[in-house]
């Protein structure tokens, strides 16, 4: 990957901080982006960070204002928060999308050069229509079921449309790539699991929330049945994917939107691991209605055929060395639990 100045929204995250130890491991000069500040750690590991509202034009003038040459946009309003507050998920997820959509399209023409769009979607794009058709359907491929019956949902799929029509439609009228267009890719992940982070508003976030807990010895009630099953990532592989597409020659990418996928697992069988790790591990099941049905639209797995053809993917963790090596290492360090 060259040095270019690489602009992360949503640094603050989960997968933002993450993603800019990787870049900053890598030598890459980071532009960070996010309302909330960063920590003061990760922020000294930054070229610039900016603190400002997405979708608020002056955040991106001061963002053109330093300029950039790649794009992770991560800046959102996840599942469980965009249920309570749809109109906050729409401005950020959307009119934030599109707004620095536009930026990168006027950095991309002042560069004359294409700018690489990354855009983290989600397994939510997809909408299942009943627990019978999830358990047929099981591994379910990019073109499938797409009818999402969250905001979060539905915005994240518009967002993956917005960002085809601007690399299309910008493309056609700059066919000489020195006019500079956006390469626009979007990943669709699962539900990532880390251990330097907890997770905020997600639906998936009993998977992470139930190991935390338990490291630090606190009971915990999981909103979701036991046989819930959706998939399911470690967060350096979550970050690898990323990484991995940056560097993809832009011919080899035959889609706008890419499953990636590791392992599947129930709340039950995340429940056996974390119970396997920590013994003292107190899990009681108490489903939220709201939360239970957003998760029973969601697929089981996902088909991540056309990301390993393209693009060469494969995840590095396994259930196996997601739970026993990163979680059980990082986790217990994190909260200095002991080993049992
Ligand atoms: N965590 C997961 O399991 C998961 C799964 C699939 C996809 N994703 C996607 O990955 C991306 C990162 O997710 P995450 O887990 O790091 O979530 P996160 O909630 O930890 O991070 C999102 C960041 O966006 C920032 N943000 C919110 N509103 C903003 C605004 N108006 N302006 C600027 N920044 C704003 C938040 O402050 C936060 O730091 C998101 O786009 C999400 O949809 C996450």
């Amino acid at each position: 990957m060259n040095s270019a100045i690489t602009l992360v929204t949503g640094a603050s995250g989960e997968l933002g901080q993450s993603l800019i130890e990787a870049l900053a491991e890598r030598g890459i000069p980071v532009l960070a982006t996010d309302i909330r500040p960063l920590p003061p750690a990760l922020s000294r590991r930054c070229y610039r960070a900016v603190l400002g509202d997405i979708s608020d034009p002056e955040l991106h003038t001061q963002l053109l204002q330093v300029g950039f040459e790649r794009v992770f946009h991560l800046a959102a309003i996840l599942s469980s928060q965009a249920e309570r507050e749809p109109e906050l998920a729409h401005r950020v997820n959307v009119e934030g999308t599109f707004r620095l959509l536009q930026t990168t399209y006027r950095m991309a023409k002042r560069l004359g050069k294409p700018i690489r769009f990354l855009f983290p979607s989600s397994i939510a794009v997809y909408g299942l229509p009943s627990l019978e058709e999830k358990r047929r359907a099981r591994k379910v491929r990019e073109d499938q079921y797409l009818t999402p019956m969250t905001i979060y949902g539905a915005t994240k799929l518009y967002g993956e449309l917005l960002g085809l029509y601007y690399a299309r439609f910008y493309r056609r009228l700059a066919p000489e790539p020195e006019a500079g267009w956006i390469e626009f890719c979007a990943l669709r992940f699962p539900g990532l699991l880390s251990a330097f982070t907890l997770p905020q508003g997600g639906t998936s976030d009993y998977g992470p929330e139930m190991i935390h807990a338990a490291a630090q010895g606190k009971p915990y009630r999981c909103f979701v049945r036991p046989d819930t099953r959706i998939p399911f990532m470690a967060m350096p592989d979550a970050v690898r994917a990323l990484l991995l597409l940056t560097e993809a020659e832009p011919s080899a990418l035959r889609r706008h939107a890419y499953n990636v996928g590791a392992f599947s697992l129930s709340a039950e069988e995340i429940a056996a691991e974390v119970r396997h790790l920590f013994p003292e591990a107190q899990i009681s099941f108490e489903p939220d209605l709201q939360r239970q049905a957003i998760v029973d639209t969601w697929p089981e797995d996902v088909d991540d055929t056309a990301a390993r053809q393209d693009w060469g993917w494969h995840p590095d963790y396994d259930r196996h060395r997601t739970f026993h090596e990163y979680l059980a290492v990082n986790i217990r360090r994190r909260y200095r639990s002991p080993v049992p």
